[in-house]
C-alpha cells in the first residue's frame, strides 16, 4: 500500500515537516488508535487535528454493546461490532499500559429493560432477533434483575441480561490514545486540513467523522444526538453498576454508570445539524431515566450536550481506499459504534497499510459501495 520509499523526505506541503509514511486527519479515537497502530508497526505517522478528541467522542457514552446494538438488517455491521469487542479487553489492557491512564474500562455488563407491557413487547422482539444470530442475551424476571441492581424501580416489568456488553469513558480513551501514540512517536499537529490535496504523505487517512464528508465526497452525515450527565450527591458512586437501557413509556434511554459518580443519560437520535440542547430532550430523557431509576431524581445534573455522530446510509462505517486513490484511505461514518469500532478499525487499517491486502472483514464497508452518492457530489480532492 506505501507507494513510495519510506525513508524519503518531504513534508506537509508549504511546511518544514519531513513526510510521513502515514499522515491521518482527525484525532478522535479512531484516528488516534490508527497512529498509535501504525507506529507500532514501524511507520512514520503524522496527525492533523486542530482540536483532538474535540468530535462525537466527547458526547459519547462508551457503551461496547454490539449486542444491544444489533439490530434488525444489520447482520455485516453487527459481526464487525462483535469481533471489535472482542478485541477490547487485550486492547484497554495494552493501552493503560502503554499510557499509564485508567480508561474507566468496566465489565460488569448490561441490563435491557422494559418499563411497561407495551415496551416489554417492543423489547422482546428485538431480543428474540438478536439471539436468533446467536447472541448472549438472556431473559431475566424483574426479580433476577432487581437482585442485580436494587435501584431499578419496581414498576419494570421485565428484562435481559447482555453480560458481555461492556463501557468505557470515551473522555479519558482519547487522552490514553494520546499518550500512547506520542510515546511511539507519532506527531500530532493542530493543523486544519480543508483538502487532501494540502497534506504530503505515503498515505492518507480520513479519519474526521463528520468531516470526512468535505474532504472525500463520502456520503457522511451528522446525526444529532443529545445526552445529560448527571452526578450522584456527595461525592459518591451512582447506585447502579450495570450500564442500564430501557424502554420506558416508549422511550429508548441508556443510563452508563461510571466510578467517579457521573452517570449518562442518552440518547436522542436526529436527523439535524443544529447542536441545539432542546428542553423537550432533556424532559424526555429525564423522565425515562428516572421511571426506570427513580433514584436518578436526586443526582445533580451537571451536563447537557449535543453531538453529531457520523452517519452513512447504511449506518455502517467506510473503511479502505478512496475509489480511483489507492493512496487515501477512508476510516469514518463510524456512526453509533465508533468507540467500539476502535480496536478493529485500527488493526484493520494499519494492516492494509502496511500490507497492501484488506482483511477480508473490510469486503462489506469498502468505500466503492456508495460510488453513485460519490459521483453526484463530485467533491475537490
Ligand atoms: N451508541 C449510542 C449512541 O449513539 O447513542
Amino acid at each position: 500500500m506505501l507507494t513510495r520509499d519510506p525513508s524519503s523526505t518531504g513534508g506537509v506541503k508549504k511546511g518544514p515537516f519531513l513526510a510521513p509514511d502515514v499522515a491521518v486527519v482527525g484525532a478522535g479515537p479512531i484516528g488516534l488508535a490508527i497512529a498509535w497502530r501504525c507506529a507500532a508497526r514501524g511507520l512514520r505517522v503524522v496527525v492533523h487535528d486542530p482540536d483532538p478528541g474535540s468530535g462525537a467522542s466527547h458526547v459519547a457514552a462508551g457503551m461496547l454493546a454490539p449486542v444491544a446494538e444489533a439490530y434488525f438488517g444489520e447482520q455485516e455491521l453487527t459481526r464487525l461490532l462483535t469481533e471489535s469487542a472482542a478485541r477490547w479487553p487485550a486492547f484497554a489492557e495494552e493501552l493503560a499500559e502503554a499510557s499509564g491512564a485508567d480508561l474507566g474500562y468496566r465489565t460488569e455488563g448490561t441490563l435491557l429493560v422494559g418499563l411497561t407491557a407495551d415496551d416489554l413487547a417492543e423489547a422482546r422482539r428485538l431480543w428474540a432477533y438478536q439471539q436468533g444470530l446467536g447472541l448472549p442475551v438472556t431473559p431475566s424476571r424483574p426479580s433476577e434483575l432487581r437482585d442485580r441492581e436494587p435501584a431499578l424501580a419496581p414498576r419494570v416489568r421485565g428484562g435481559a441480561v447482555a453480560a458481555t456488553d461492556h463501557q468505557v469513558d470515551p473522555r479519558r480513551l482519547v487522552p490514553a490514545l494520546r499518550a500512547a501514540a506520542t510515546a511511539a512517536g507519532v506527531t500530532l499537529l493542530p493543523t486544519l486540513v480543508e483538502r487532501l490535496s494540502d497534506v504530503d504523505a505515503g498515505v492518507t487517512v480520513v479519519a474526521a467523522g463528520c468531516g470526512a464528508a468535505a474532504l472525500t465526497g463520502m456520503p457522511v452525515r451528522p446525526v444529532k444526538g443529545q445526552v445529560l450527565r448527571l452526578r450522584a450527591p456527595g461525592a459518591g458512586a451512582p447506585c447502579f453498576r450495570h450500564v442500564i437501557r430501557g424502554y420506558a413509556d416508549g422511550e429508548h434511554v441508556y443510563l452508563v454508570p461510571r466510578d467517579s459518580g457521573e452517570v449518562v443519560v442518552g440518547a436522542t437520535v436526529e436527523e439535524r445539524t443544529d447542536p441545539t440542547v432542546t428542553a423537550g430532550a432533556v424532559l424526555r430523557l429525564l423522565r425515562a431515566a428516572v421511571d426506570l431509576v427513580p433514584e436518578l431524581a436526586e443526582y445533580d445534573l451537571v451536563e447537557t450536550l449535543a453531538g453529531m455522530r457520523p452517519g452513512t446510509p447504511d449506518n455502517a462505517p467506510i473503511l479502505g481506499p478512496l475509489p480511483g486513490r489507492a493512496d487515501v484511505l477512508a476510516a469514518t461514518g463510524h456512526h453509533r459504534h465508533g468507540i467500539v469500532l476502535t480496536p478493529l478499525t485500527a488493526d484493520l487499517i494499519a494492516d492494509l497499510i502496511v500490507t497492501g491486502t484488506p482483511d477480508p472483514l473490510l469486503a462489506p464497508f469498502a468505500p466503492d459501495r456508495f460510488a453513485a452518492e460519490e459521483d453526484s457530489h463530485g467533491r475537490d480532492r
